[in-house]
């Protein structure tokens, strides 16, 4: 269970996919185009909340200057003026605070669940050979770490990117009418900030996405492990994975450590910017003040407002990390948007001629297909087939032979690589998924189980199926028996105590499963591998009704299955090399007469 390496061949095992120019910004865009109501309202607010909070300076500046002056002379009203004014201000600025962190927390919420929803809406509808390319640690990884990161952005950095420019442009604005001259010092410590700020994002930019790299890589060996906790077991493969998962874990710490040194360098050389600016203006301002050329109580608001000015500026680092991760993120939730089905539902569906009466089954062809999985030689090199409708087929072969690879184009898993697979002479690719899973119906050795109870997992072949019927097709299939000894029956949860069933049992419910759909094409890839004798036997005879009228296609390497078989393929190297009645192929002397006879040798 070491961690898969990467292949060159293979683009799926890098985090960020090859997605088209302007796909991340395409991306922003989409989410936030439905906000723009909502936007413009915490715009307002914010420069509403801003305008209030920076006017107390102001004020001390005139109670300094005019109103204690005022005092002096026994003139109140100035001084209360200002005091009330003060007052107002913290009330108004604290109320608009309020306001804006709702409004804005529902604009992220909004947007937080739209690209969680549209993340698993797509990974669900790529095809198989995306997932078998692309990790589910990677897919959990952008839906949990990456979506987290865009969150911190939206719900703080955002707001506090908007309110740290909002205050600069305000208090910019107030230094400049107070005093051009101390204003202008200020306004002119933005370049060598401006400048810090742009190398800080360049070499941030870099260590954050090493750093989300690096995780993912944590997740990926930590959800592969935990998946395949039954073989580390059985190999002893726990030592050897700590010492994996702790190299890994070492990486992510040495890029977090980077990213934390980068922003220690930011804020030490930001503050070396802001402490200088400091100490001119306030030089400068109290020899003015000495020489009569500035009143002290703008002196004061000016240092209050240079506090206000530069205070931010380690929280705009902060900032920029987030906008750094986020923009690492949703670079790579992007990629993964950006992949299309490589089995795509057609642009105008073709519906399937009726078919003829209380005959379910139909024709299935194989017209020159050829096929190559994307991570490997040609499989299938020219495959033609033709299963009149209502045709039992048992194929037979080797291991690797290529049985289970035509049952997954048949299934319409993958797409030929030339070539075509017709059903009733229509090709696969113009059927609708939902006219294509009503057609076919595949049943493989991993019968999975969802959570839920044993009745909605059958009814997954049928979701408005009532309880009776469910109760049939398992009654038919021969597993009503050991559902009826399970705690609660039928409405057992499969997941929790007592509701855990074997894999013959799991294999039972999953033919129950198929025979509930209906299709017109059964396919049955080693689906018995899990039972014993007597439960395959069982589910032989239940065969005899169940594909009563249907196509099926019943790959296994136990012969007994191939009894029910009207007809026997015998696959080698992706080719057919026998085609018949299993009675007459056992009476001749190729490869299925030869399989057959070891097969009786052994059950002597
Ligand atoms: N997802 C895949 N990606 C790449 N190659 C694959 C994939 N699945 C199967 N192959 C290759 O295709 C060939 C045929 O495999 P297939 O699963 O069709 O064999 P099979 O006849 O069903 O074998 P078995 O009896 O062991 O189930 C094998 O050489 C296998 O390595
Ligand atoms: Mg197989």
């Amino acid at each position: 269970m070491t961690a898969p390496s990467p292949s060159p061949d293979n683009p799926f095992d890098r985090d960020v996919l090859p997605s088209p120019p302007g796909a991340t910004a395409a991306l922003l865009r989409s989410l936030l185009a439905p906000m723009k109501a909502r936007a413009v309202l915490t715009t307002t607010l914010l420069l509403l909340q801003q305008a209030a909070a920076q006017a107390g300076p102001l004020l001390v500046a005139y109670a300094i200057d005019r109103a204690v002056p005022a005092f002096r002379e026994d003139r109140f009203g100035p001084l209360i003026a200002v005091g009330v004014g003060y007052l107002l201000c913290a009330l108004l600025s604290g109320g608009l605070q309020v306001a804006f962190v709702r409004t804005s927390a529902r604009v992220s919420q909004d947007v937080l669940l739209d690209l969680r929803g549209r993340i698993f809406r797509h990974a669900q509808a790529l095809s198989i050979d995306f997932h078998e390319r692309y990790t589910s640690g990677r897919l959990i990884s952008r839906s949990t770490t990456d979506v987290e990161s865009l969150r911190e952005l939206l719900e703080d950095g955002l707001q506090e990117l908007v309110t740290v420019v909002l205050s600069f442009l305000y208090i910019s604005a107030l230094l400049l009418w107070l005093d051009l001259g101390l204003g202008a010092v200020a306004v002119a410590s933005f370049v060598p900030l401006y400048f810090l700020i742009r190398l800080y994002q360049r070499r941030a930019g870099r260590v954050f996405r090493a750093r989300s790299t690096a995780i993912a890589a944590v997740i990926v060996k930590f959800v592969e492990t935990m998946n395949g906790i039954r073989p580390v077991r059985a190999f002893r493969r726990e030592a050897a994975n700590d010492a994996a998962f702790a190299e890994l874990n070492r990486a992510h710490e040495r890029t977090n450590g980077d990213s934390l040194l980068e922003m220690a360098r930011y804020v030490v050389g930001s503050r070396l910017v802001a402490n200088t600016a400091v100490a001119g203006i306030v030089l400068w301002g109290a020899y003015r003040v000495a020489s009569g050329s500035l009143e002290l109580g703008v002196l004061a608001a000016a240092v209050l407002y240079l506090r206000r000015l530069y205070d931010p500026i380690d929280r705009l680092g902060m900032f920029l990390n987030s906008y750094q991760s986020a923009a690492a993120s949703l670079e790579k939730i992007a990629g993964l948007l950006a992949q299309t089905p490589s089995v795509p539902e057609p642009d105008q569906p073709r519906e399937l001629p009726p078919s003829t009466g209380a005959f379910p089954g139909r024709a299935v062809t194989f017209d020159g297909v050829r096929f190559a999985y994307r991570t490997g030689g040609e499989v299938l090199p020219r495959f033609d087939l033709t299963l009149p409708a209502g045709q039992t087929v048992a194929v037979v072969g080797a291991t690797g032979a290529g049985k289970s690879t035509l049952a997954k184009l048949l299934a319409r898993f993958y797409d030929p690589t030339d070539g075509r697979v017709l059903l009733d002479g229509v090709d696969l690719r113009d059927l609708s998924t939902a006219e294509l899973r009503r057609g076919v119906v595949m049943v493989t050795q991993e019968a999975f189980l969802f959570s839920g109870t044993v009745a909605d997992n059958i009814a997954i072949g049928r979701p408005d199926a009532s309880r009776e019927e469910i109760e049939r097709a398992a009654k038919v299939i021969g597993a009503h028996e050991f559902i009826s000894t399970l705690p609660d029956g039928y409405d057992t949860d499969v997941r929790k105590r007592g509701g855990r069933i074997s894999a013959g049992q799991r294999q039972l419910v999953a033919f129950a499963r198929a025979l509930l759909a209906d299709p017109a094409v059964l396919i049955l890839d080693e689906a018995t591998s899990s039972l014993d004798v007597p439960g395959e036997r069982a589910v032989q005879r239940a065969m005899s009704t169940v594909l009563r009228g249907r196509t099926a296609v019943v790959i296994a390497h136990r012969l007994s299955t191939v009894e029910i078989a009207d007809r026997v393929l015998v696959m080698a190297d992706g080719r057919i090399v026998e085609d018949g009645r299993p009675a007459e192929l056992i009476a001749g002397a190729g490869r299925f007469a030869d399989l057959h006879q070891a097969w009786q040798d052994s059950l002597a």
